[in-house]
This record gives structure tokens, C-alpha cells and sequence, in this order.
């Protein structure tokens, strides 16, 4: 039986590179990633780790935990140039004969507290389940949703311009040039869209593709142009073919799908719930705002489902990140409370809101809003409702303040859960 106190000798460091595939195999194996994990492996990893903190928690010489983190910006609300350099958080785990001693506390609170002190304002990460991450801080902030089209599902409304966008059929490699670039301009609009760094487009391109992955599966992809010939809009997806007899029960799933224009996203669309021989549509991690819907004669032949949490945002430095971002809402100002559990970033401000942009400064004054710092964080990206927060206990103040700030905090267009393979 183990001792109670068999943490004390467990040890929380940087990974050196000879621990390097340990660590990637057991941050695999708590994954419960089926795949043998080789030196090739490591080494197909090393550019992305080299700009990295790798942190291993180790039992001897046995890694039971693992966490990765790096400074990268994030989009926040406000449009292009409003971003936060965020302490992006990764490959969390404790292998399941050390968990529950700690371990996780101890590598997460280490690093949030190094990023305050380096003076980075937000941390952010994919929680794998939802009840783990609060008590650190973190507030779900991005969304995504599924999105399942029964085909063929006419479409009965079209933007201005949508006919004059042309849909070419390519593969995936033939978007090496155009996809980044486009990528990038239109994620710099989308509060929590993640920047995508080359290398993830040389792997999920084919390109580079990781051990074990040989990349020769047929990679049908769509680049849309406008009447310029410029690049406007791209998808990817597969297809799962299935037959029973002679009928088709074929499954279509996007993996990705962004285009500049209204019209060139339509034309996507367009594209490919009209597809023959294929009988449903399904994509996941769509924003909230996705027009699919709304552009087919039936709506109710795209049925959302298992809606979730993306993106969890942590906010280490309230003014910084408050006055970074964009404010659509009412002008007005109030006194914000907020408590942080772990002591890193709460406080008292008297924020004001004016002209699509806060002022942020230290206060004494009653707080006329006060929340933990999970629910400011939620709402931060402009998606989690305040309000919302506030009808389940985590804001408190007057109704009327409380209704305010969650006006001045909402934002639109709608976050972005867009994944990044780092
Ligand atoms: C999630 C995980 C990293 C937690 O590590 P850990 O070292 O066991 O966590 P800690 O011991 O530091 O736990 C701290 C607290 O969080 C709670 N907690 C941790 N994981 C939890 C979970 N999955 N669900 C609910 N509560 C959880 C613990 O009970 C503990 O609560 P307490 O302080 O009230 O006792 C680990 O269980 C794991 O690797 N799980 C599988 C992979 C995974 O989900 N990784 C996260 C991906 S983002």
C-alpha cells in the first residue's frame, strides 16, 4: 500500500534532453495514446520544443507527470492589432499511479507564477475535463460547436457575392502557399484563435508529416477565389465511405474551414452540403457564430450538438489584459472586485469604459461588482455571458452594474476554437 506521504519524494523540474522521450511517452501513455512512441518521435518534436518549457515531475528516475508551456499572443476582443502574449499551456498529465498527491498543484501553480513574473498578462489551455482547472483559476472562455447536416440540404439564402467566389477542388499539400497567410488575417478578428506557427501546416498538410503518419490518405480540399483570383477561403475534410448493398451511407467531416468574406464561407458551404453520393455533413469546433444554419432552406437539417468548452482563460494581470482589449458596449464606469484563490492577480480597480476602451486604475471605493477571478476570466473573450455568471453565484453587485459590465464585456464576432498542433 502506498504511504500517505509518498509525494515528499517526488521531484518537480525542466526536463533535460535525455528525459525527453520518457516524458513524451508518458504524457502519451496517461493520454491513453495507443501509438509506440520512438526517438523519431523526440526528434520530430524538437523545433517545437525549442522555444518550450518542458516540466517533468519525476519518481526517481521514472517521469509520472508531465506539463509544457511557451509564451505565444492570442487574440482578444477589439479586432486586428488587440492581442495578449498568453502563457499557452499543454500536455498536462500525472500518471494514474501518482495522481491525486499534488503533483498537478504543484507543476500548474510553479509555472503561472514564473509567467506573472515574467510579466505575461493571461494563461490559457485545453481542459480535458471540465472540473479540473477552476480551482486555479481558469474560466471556460472559448466555445465550439458540432455541427451535423442530414444531405442533400438545399440552401435557400446566399451573401452578396457569394456567386461570383469560385470553389476549385485541390488537395491539402496544394494549400501550403495560400492557407497560412489567409489564415492569419482572418484569425487576427477572432478572439481566441490561436496563431498557427509553419510547422503546423507542413504536418497537417502532409508535408512533414509525423512518424508513423505516411500522409498517402487522399486529402481532398476546397480553396476558394474571388473574382480577382485572390485566395478567400479554404475547408478540408474527409470523407468516411460506407455501403450497405447499393446504398451510400457516407459521412463528410470538415476539419477545418475559414474564407475572409461572408460570401466566400458561404460558397464553402455551398460546396459541400451539395456534394453527391455522400449523406451527412458533420463538423466540430465551429464558432457559435457559424452561418451554416442560417443559410439552408431547412435549418433544422444542421442540428448543433455537444456544444463545449475550448479554450480556459486565466488571467494573471486584470488592468493589463482589461485595457488590451476592445469594448463594443454602453460607456460607464464601475468598481470591480475580484479574488484570486492562488493570490496572483486580484484587486480592486475602478474600471471605465468609453469610446471602445477601458481605463483601468487601482481603487479604494466600494466595489460595486465583485467575482472570482474564474468568472472574469470566462468572460474576458467576450463570449461567457456575465450576467450568466452572475445568475449562478460567481458575480455579485447591483443587478443594474452586474447587466452593464456584461454588456461592455460581450463582443462580437464570436471567439474562434480553432486547434493549433503544436
Ligand atoms: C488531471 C490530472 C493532471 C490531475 O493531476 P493530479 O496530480 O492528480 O492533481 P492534484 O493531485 O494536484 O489535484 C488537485 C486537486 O484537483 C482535483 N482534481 C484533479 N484532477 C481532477 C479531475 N480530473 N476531476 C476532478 N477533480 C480533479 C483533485 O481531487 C485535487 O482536489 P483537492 O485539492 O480538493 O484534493 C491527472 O489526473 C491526469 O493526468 N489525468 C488524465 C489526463 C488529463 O486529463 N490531463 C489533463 C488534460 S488538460
Amino acid at each position: 500500500m502506498e504511504a500517505v506521504n509518498a509525494g515528499e519524494h517526488l521531484e518537480v523540474r525542466a526536463v533535460e534532453p535525455d528525459d525527453q522521450l520518457a516524458w513524451l511517452r508518458a504524457s502519451r501513455r496517461t493520454f491513453l495514446h495507443p501509438k509506440t512512441v520512438t526517438p523519431e518521435h523526440v526528434e520530430h518534436r524538437r523545433t517545437a520544443w525549442a522555444g518550450q518549457r518542458l516540466t517533468g515531475a519525476f519518481d526517481g528516475d521514472r517521469v509520472v507527470g508531465t506539463y509544457r508551456s511557451w509564451d505565444w499572443p492570442l487574440p482578444v476582443p477589439g479586432g486586428p492589432g488587440h492581442e495578449l502574449l498568453t502563457d499557452h499551456v499543454s500536455s498536462v498529465t500525472v500518471a494514474p499511479t501518482h495522481r491525486r498527491r499534488g503533483l498537478l498543484t504543484r507543476m500548474i501553480t510553479a509555472d503561472l507564477r514564473a509567467a506573472k513574473d515574467r510579466g505575461v498578462p493571461m494563461a490559457h489551455l485545453v481542459a480535458g475535463e471540465a472540473p479540473i482547472y477552476g480551482r486555479y483559476g481558469f474560466g471556460p472562455a472559448v466555445s465550439g460547436q458540432t455541427l451535423e447536416v442530414r444531405l442533400p440540404a438545399p440552401l435557400a439564402h446566399l451573401p452578396a457575392g457569394a456567386q461570383d467566389v469560385r470553389v476549385e477542388l485541390v488537395e491539402d499539400a496544394d494549400l501550403r502557399a495560400e492557407a497560412p497567410g489567409l489564415f492569419a488575417a482572418v484569425a487576427v478578428s477572432r478572439p481566441g484563435a490561436v496563431r498557427r506557427p509553419e510547422r503546423y501546416w507542413d504536418e497537417v498538410l502532409g508535408l512533414a508529416p509525423a512518424p508513423g503518419e505516411d500522409g498517402t490518405d487522399l486529402r481532398p480540399a476546397l480553396l476558394a477565389r474571388d473574382a480577382t483570383g485572390a485566395a478567400v477561403g479554404v475547408a478540408r475534410y474527409r470523407t468516411r465511405e460506407k455501403w450497405e448493398g447499393m446504398r451510400h451511407d457516407t459521412t463528410l467531416e470538415v476539419s477545418d474551414l475559414f474564407a475572409a468574406t461572408p460570401a466566400a464561407q458561404a460558397a464553402l458551404w455551398q460546396h459541400l452540403v451539395s456534394l453527391d453520393i455522400v449523406d451527412r455533413l458533420r463538423v466540430t469546433e465551429r464558432p457559435l457564430d457559424d452561418p451554416l444554419p442560417h443559410l439552408l432552406a431547412d435549418p433544422r437539417r444542421a442540428l448543433a450538438g455537444e456544444g463545449s468548452d475550448h479554450f480556459w482563460a486565466r488571467l494573471l494581470d486584470v488592468p493589463a489584459a482589461l485595457a488590451a482589449r476592445g469594448w463594443l458596449g454602453p460607456p460607464g464606469a464601475c468598481v470591480l472586485e475580484v479574488h484570486d484563490a492562488l493570490g496572483l492577480a486580484g484587486g480592486r480597480w475602478r474600471l471605465e469604459v468609453a469610446d471602445g476602451r477601458a481605463s483601468v486604475e487601482a481603487s479604494t471605493a466600494t466595489a460595486g461588482v465583485a467575482c472570482d477571478l474564474g468568472a472574469l476570466s470566462a468572460a474576458y473573450l467576450g463570449e461567457t455571458p456575465l450576467v450568466a455568471l452572475a445568475a449562478a453565484g460567481r458575480v455579485r453587485g447591483e443587478p443594474a452594474s452586474v447587466a452593464r459590465l456584461s454588456a461592455q464585456l460581450a463582443w462580437q464576432p464570436t471567439t474562434w476554437p480553432t486547434h493549433t498542433g503544436f
